[in-house]
């Protein structure tokens, strides 16, 4: 049976299953249900230094080869948070699971702050979303559209939280993803996580109306995991740091696909909506199957696989 352990830089997991945020991280209950399955790590919906609702509904949609989101960032608030997630911490590493913590906010300043109150939890690691699609007329451009800002942001998160490993989450939609990688490794970043989800709009013909409220969204799922593969790809051509290749993955197979791409560790998110939470106990059994199937002893030896 192929060994299915995984090595996220100082990060050793079980599995190289990691449940992405904002879906299912949203409470302590839902993430320790999904600890008890067989995942590596959970990642907790992006929370902010304040308290946010979120966007009006319609927020979600299935449109037919993916998912379209603009929840709009709801989150309790960083302490509230950071309270939350000291009382899960012991039960999820009981369970086996490690838990990553994402953060984001409208400044550098925020960020560190943010960051700084939520390392206090002592999560395994801190993730930094750079990457919303959906708050841009709040916020305008996402700090990972430019190698200076999303430079910035990444010091600002290392200099906060000590010696906790610092994921930084990238977006899709640059025309050189490989140049932000290196600027945010440059900058101290410990893991790539590989992508957020591509800025998209769906439009009811009849009404002559965008869909969702917020009109436009974040598109996951199926339609994404080409993009995200080659973006995969791109970031492993373009630095030696682990990656967590998320987008589209709904099956063991396509797991193994983004681990050809280069990716350590391997997000989910969409695949719960279409496979139900169970999905985290059936990945890493189909993930060892083709493995062994292919005779890939373990992970390491099918990594980068297709873009040598
Ligand atoms: C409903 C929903 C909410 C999301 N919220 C967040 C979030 O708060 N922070 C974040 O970094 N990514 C968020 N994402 C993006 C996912 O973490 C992931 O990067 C993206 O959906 C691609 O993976 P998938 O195709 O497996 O869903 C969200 C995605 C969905 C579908």
């Amino acid at each position: 049976m192929a060994d299915l352990t995984c090595q996220l830089g100082p990060l050793k997991m079980r599995n190289p299953f990691v449940l992405a945020s904002g879906v299912l991280g949203t409470s302590n209950r839902l993430l320790e249900r999904i600890a008890c399955l067989d995942i590596g790590a959970v990642t907790t919906k992006s929370c902010s230094l304040n308290r946010r609702a979120g966007h009006a509904n319609p927020t979600a949609l299935d449109w037919g080869a993916g998912l379209i989101n603009a929840i709009g960032l709801t989150n309790p608030g960083a302490k509230a948070e950071a309270e939350n997630l000291a009382a899960i911490l012991p039960r999820l590493h009981e369970e086996g699971a490690l838990l990553f913590v994402s953060i984001f906010a409208k400044d550098v300043a925020e960020f560190g702050e943010t960051a700084r109150i939520l390392a206090q939890v002592q999560p395994d690691l801190i993730e930094a979303n750079l990457s919303c699609p959906n708050v841009a007329d709040e916020f305008g451009m996402p700090f990972a559209a430019k190698e200076d800002t999303a430079a910035a942001a990444t010091e600002a998160v290392k200099k906060a939280v000590g010696d906790l490993p610092v994921a930084i989450k990238l977006a899709p939609n640059v025309p050189n993803i490989g140049a932000i990688a290196r600027a945010v490794r440059d900058a101290g970043a410990d893991v790539i996580c590989a992508v957020n989800s591509m800025p998209g709009m769906i439009i009811d013909a009849r009404s002559a109306s965008p869909v969702l409220k917020n009109k436009v969204g974040g598109i996951s799922g199926p339609a994404l995991k080409p993009i995200a593969l080659k973006c995969v790809a791109d970031v492993a051509r373009a630095v030696d740091l682990p990656i967590i290749g998320t987008g589209g993955v709904c099956s063991g197979v396509d797991a193994a696909e983004m681990i050809m791409a280069g990716a350590t560790a391997v997000g989910v998110g969409s695949a719960v909506y279409y496979r139900g939470v169970d999905v985290f106990q059936q990945l890493p059994a189909e993930l060892a199957a083709f493995m062994d199937e292919e005779g890939y002893a373990d992970l390491e030896s099918m990594r980068g696989k297709a873009i040598l």
